[in-house]
């Protein structure tokens, strides 16, 4: 870890911070893929956004045991991460499987390097959580692979729109790490 300064919260409020706000956007990214197939349905996408939303419980899953074996508090955002995850998914999909998959991109990467950060800042002790995140954000960018090849790059108004949602996703972090 970096070395620790004044005021920094101490290494195990540290790492509960790091718990809460991946367990609140794995949350957030099971709510986006659960918008998106509420909206896509049997659509020609639907099967690749089942595949990524079945990795994002399982994701959720092991923050879900952490938080409870771990004794972290989970974000007081979870209520809002519920409504703007779901309606982040659902608004993209109405504008097109391609915007679905454009939503995919701007996420993965910028909890990429989210999780490629934390995993720098882990101490050896931790070393089983680091290979949590380490498969974990293997998966997150093999969803952003899949949106890619699915023509993610083509949606209507690609930059504008890639780059709102890695905006809101980079203030979803750190409001969950605080909040
Ligand atoms: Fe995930
Ligand atoms: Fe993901």
């Amino acid at each position: 870890m970096t070395p620790r300064r004044p005021g920094d919260p101490s290494e195990s409020e540290a790492i509960h911070r790091m718990i809460r706000v991946d367990h609140a956007g794995e949350y957030g990214a099971a709510r986006i893929y659960a918008g998106q197939l509420a909206v896509l349905r049997d659509g020609a996408k639907a099967d690749l956004v089942r595949h990524m939303r079945d990795q994002e419980q399982a994701h959720l899953d092991t923050f879900n045991t952490m938080i409870a074996d771990r004794r972290v508090r989970p974000t007081a955002l979870l209520p809002l991460w519920h409504l703007a995850g779901f309606a982040l998914g659902a608004a993209t999909a109405a504008l097109g499987p391609r915007a679905a998959m454009a939503c995919t991109v701007a996420i993965e990467e910028t909890i990429d390097a989210h999780y490629t950060a934390q995993i720098e800042e882990l101490p050896d002790s931790e070393a089983p959580l680091r290979g949590t995140l380490e498969k974990f954000r293997g998966e997150e960018l093999e969803h952003r692979d899949i949106a890619l090849a699915n023509d993610a790059e083509q949606a209507p108004g690609y930059r504008l729109l890639s780059a709102a949602i890695r905006t809101g996703c980079r203030l979803a972090i750190r409001l969950s790490e605080r909040l």
